[in-house]
């Protein structure tokens, strides 16, 4: 035990994806900023995002039709007011994030090219570089930052968790990359530290998603909200050796249509709209064909599109596909649901103020209410910019404040390891695919919880590498998940129980919210 070594600053943000790196150049213009990235800049989960951005700019499009899509998609638990807010603010956000060097694709004619994904009325969702939107937001918001003198970019630095003070957050403990972990005290903190893909053994996330914001802000007694509702993508290539890469929606939106094992085309049996219903229609439809054929996948087949038309929309999942023989051309790409996005995690106001003072969540790490139950595809990149104002709006307020109390910290963070987290996580992982996955019953959820709580009660070596800490916040997250499925009896969005197949207005169109300080409410 000793008192750790102190650095101070007004803003601590936690995550370089668009929701840290977006708000860090915000609240950068009246405050200085530490933004703490556990990779490089260049290495988060906006950096892979295919699909695009959604948000109103076509006159014959309306925020009125965007926020009518937002909600039916979230099956009857979005927040009204947060879609308001969304499908009204999108737009200037946009302009924003092309004014900071962004460039979306446009036709011929200079306009933007707006492109269709599931469960959308109207094509709203610019891209850029074909399928490689969050990598050119990534490279224009970065550069962005790196040129901002007042903003100090710590990479290959994590944080551990957050301290408060009277339900006031004044900072997060942070671990350098040669170990050793200081206390960051600053006047507003926010998380922005992405999804929890690595919740499950199959993703379209990579390795550092792993619900960071959500372990740790519920260590601090923040309310973690919603939690039971994940998305899965239904078309991850499922190829032997291959990762499950996304195969983006929009190729259904340019056209592609999905067949079964036999080749015959059955979204058609599921939902009027077909291959472009919501994701969780589409992903459970998906599970039924696998199940009755007794495959592994499904196709999906975009064959009958013009060679150009596929190329130059989609040219970095055409040339993946490629390095595994797959030509989209010609062939048909093997597909199947994989973990993609998380509908809840750490609740927050409309100004993304969690229920701790002083302590913010952005992007996927937090509940604003927008998603509900399921969330409409391409409206997370416009929640985190839109939120992310909003947040830096916000702190202002907080920047003015005086100084906080002088605080010790002293560290618990030192000690043998004496098992492995990377086993562990491999074993969590198979949990939550087997008995948490698209669909679930109460058998499979009592006993994934029971073993989850027992892994939680072993958890009692001292952490000591990031994948230790990893492990906890993905731990304490299954636990949630797992709790939250279990109780709520109903199928709604991203959450399906073979056992209780409908949805249930009466009783469950409400939330799980669940708080270290008073269980599940
Ligand atoms: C995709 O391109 O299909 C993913 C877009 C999203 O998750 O919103």
């Amino acid at each position: 035990m000793h008192a750790l070594p102190r650095k101070k600053t007004k803003v601590a943000i936690i995550g370089a994806g668009i929701a840290g790196l977006y708000t860090a150049l915000q609240t950068s213009e009246y405050a200085d900023v530490v933004l703490i990235s556990k990779k490089g800049l260049d290495d988060s989960n906006t950096r892979w995002a295919q699909g695009g951005i959604a948000a109103v700019t076509a006159k014959s499009d309306s925020p009125a039709l965007h926020r009518q899509d937002t909600l039916i998609a979230g099956a009857g638990l979005c927040s009204y007011d947060a879609v308001e807010v969304l499908v009204h603010e999108g737009p200037d956000r946009l302009k924003e994030l092309i004014a900071y060097g962004t460039e979306f694709d446009r036709d011929d004619q200079g306009q933007y090219e707006l492109t269709q994904e599931g469960a959308h009325s109207k094509r709203r969702i610019l891209h850029a570089n074909g399928d490689a939107t969050g990598a050119e937001i990534v490279r224009a918001l970065s550069a962005r930052v790196m040129e901002q003198p007042n903003i100090t970019v710590l990479e290959h630095h994590f944080a551990i968790d957050v301290i408060t003070q009277e339900d006031e957050c004044v900072g997060v403990i942070v671990r350098q990359p040669d170990g050793e972990i200081f206390f960051l005290e600053a006047e507003a903190t926010v998380l922005a530290t992405g999804g929890a893909g690595q919740l499950y053994r199959y993703t379209t996330n990579p390795e550092i998603a792993t619900a960071d914001g959500i372990g740790i802000a519920y260590r601090a007694g923040a309310v973690i909200r919603d939690v039971e509702f994940i998305q899965f993508h239904p078309t991850a290539l499922y190829y032997p050796g291959a990762p499950r890469f996304l195969i983006s929606e929009a190729v259904r939106g340019e056209g592609a249509i999905l067949r079964n094992s036999n080749g015959e085309r059955f979204m058609d049996k599921y939902h009027p709209q077909k291959e472009l219903a919501p994701r969780d229609v589409v992903a459970r439809a998906i599970v039924s064909e696998m199940e009755k054929a007794k495959t592994t996948n499904v196709f999906l087949d975009i064959t009958h599109e013009p060679a150009d038309l596929i190329k130059r929309r989609f040219p970095t999942i055409y040339q993946f596909c490629l390095q595994y023989g797959l030509d989209m051309v010609t062939d048909w790409i093997p597909v199947a649901p994989a973990c993609h996005y998380m509908m809840g995690g750490v609740q927050t106001d409309l100004h993304g103020e969690t229920s701790i003072k002083r302590l913010f969540a952005c992007g996927e790490a937090s509940s604003t209410g927008v998603h509900g139950a399921n969330r409409l595809a391409s409206n997370s990149l416009s929640e985190a910019v839109v939120f992310g104002h909003r947040i830096s709006e916000r702190i202002k307020h907080y920047a003015e404040l005086p100084d906080i109390q002088p605080l010790t910290v002293v560290s618990e963070y030192r000690g043998q390891r004496t098992e492995s987290s990377r086993e562990q996580r491999v074993k969590l992982q198979k949990l939550m695919l087997r008995y948490v996955s698209v669909k679930r019953d109460e058998k499979g959820l009592r006993k994934a919880l029971e073993e989850l709580e027992r892994m939680e009660q072993d958890y009692q070596y001292i952490p000591v590498e990031q994948e230790d800490f990893e492990y906890l916040n993905l731990l304490n997250a299954a636990v949630l998940t797992t709790r939250a499925a279990l109780m709520r009896e109903e199928s709604r969005g991203g959450h399906y129980r073979n056992d209780f197949p409908d949805k249930d207005d009466l009783i469950w169109r409400k939330h799980l919210v669940q708080s270290i300080r008073a269980g599940v409410l």
